[in-house]
């Protein structure tokens, strides 16, 4: 089994669906929350784009432990101090630097040559390797650039001293084929590729994120970016639950695996769908409210004759519990604790008190408390410090 490492990247391409604008709290629970999931890699934000992202990827880096934090930048040195600055105090830190590779970005967006792009790439990756030992280098737009090009500058960029080699799928063009093929060629073309970990990086506008990601895989990607329910730019980017599940599922199938912690997806999932507003469709592969849900008799029957009849994945797999019980007045501390922890939250026997206190308050006034009742509680104890 080849272990495939995960790079989630919900606090920046996630944040980056429209209409999506966390907090500093919402992105610090978060990123505690995708720690306990055991992503390898969380991409906190692109400190140069704003004071309050630099804010949250300083609060992150300097809380995170067990996963290496890493920030966007665009391939200039401002960027790279912002990110540097942002990221330095992390146990594990990473510059992740981009430029566009496409011949339609160089030409329309950068107004760079091939050549003028390549001398940028190779200097900024040397002026972000003086700061920082991970250098991650993304090229935008890899899946429409021109494969020999490509391999030129990822040869120019390792020299530089890049650890981590990104192409992502940008626009979300791309086929399982064609993408697996790019990475087939990368490793069959450039010199020294041995040395650095190649990563997929897949948007969905086809609905071919996950399936692109797989075959980056299956040609030697040992990195994969996406973020949890699949949000992000346009039509987001490649669901990390659903990967990560289906290595899980598939074993059999595909001899890769991942660190990730399975039965804390339900728990993550809801947590950034509470925070982002962005509602998890109901038939959302792994998490989606129906995803465990069997409706038509002939499927009900099998299911309680054999439930492996109609469900290849079990809802505790990925941590989704069949106790739903409901909270309300007579709900005692037990309940009330089991229930905040599977929304995410992890706090102190001081704050479970506070908390639980003002959720008694609450059912004086209203007879059914719902999980949103409970995060507005928990992020006005969590804030009160
Ligand atoms: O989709 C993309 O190309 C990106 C890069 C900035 C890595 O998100
Ligand atoms: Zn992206």
């Amino acid at each position: 089994m080849t272990r495939i490492k995960i790079f989630d990247t919900t606090l920046r391409d996630g944040e980056q669906s429209p209409g999506v604008n966390l907090n500093q709290l919402e992105k610090l629970e978060i990123a505690k929350q995708l720690e306990r999931l055991g992503v390898d890699v969380m991409e906190a934000g692109f400190p140069a784009s704003s004071q309050g992202d630099f804010d949250a990827v300083q609060k992150i880096a300097r809380t995170i432990k067990n996963s290496t934090v890493t920030a966007l930048a665009r391939a200039n040195r401002n960027d790279i101090d912002r990110a540097w600055e942002a990221i330095k105090d992390a146990s594990h830190p990473r510059i992740h630097v981009f430029i566009a590779t496409s011949p339609i970005h160089m030409k329309d967006k950068l107004k760079k040559t091939p050549e003028q792009v390549v001398e940028i790439a190779v200097e900024m990756v040397k002026y972000a390797k003086e700061k920082c030992d991970d250098i991650e280098w993304s090229a935008e737009d890899a899946s429409r650039s021109d494969l020999a090009f490509l391999a030129a500058i990822i040869e120019q960029v390792i020299d530089a001293g890049a650890t981590v080699i990104n192409l992502p799928d940008t626009v979300g063009y791309t086929t399982p084929k064609e993408y697996g093929e790019m990475f087939k060629y990368m490793k069959e073309n450039v010199p020294n590729i041995e040395r650095v970990d190649l990563s997929t990086h897949c948007h969905d506008d086809l609905g071919m994120a996950l399936a692109n990601s797989i075959a980056g895989v299956q040609n030697g990607a040992t990195q994969v970016e996406g973020t949890i329910n699949g949000i992000g730019e346009r039509a987001g980017n490649a669901s990390l639950e659903e990967l990560a599940v289906t290595f899980e599922i598939r074993k059999d199938f595909y001899p890769f695996t991942t660190q990730f912690v399975l039965n804390e997806i339900k728990r993550t999932s809801d947590l950034i769908s509470q925070f982002t507003g962005m509602v998890v469709p109901g038939n959302k592969a792994i998490v989606g409210r129906n995803a465990f849900a069997h409706e038509s008799g002939i499927h009900q029957d099998g299911v309680l004759k054999n439930a492996q009849t109609y469900e290849i994945i079990t809802p505790e797999l990925v941590g989704v519990h069949s106790n739903n019980l409901v909270l309300g007045k007579h709900s005692g501390r037990h309940a009330f604790k089991d229930r905040i922890q599977q929304l995410g939250f992890n706090l102190s026997d001081e704050k479970i008190a506070d908390a639980f206190l003002a959720f008694k308050q609450l059912t004086d006034r209203k007879k059914e408390v719902t999980d949103d009742d409970l995060f507005v509680i928990l992020m006005e104890i969590q804030t009160d410090t």
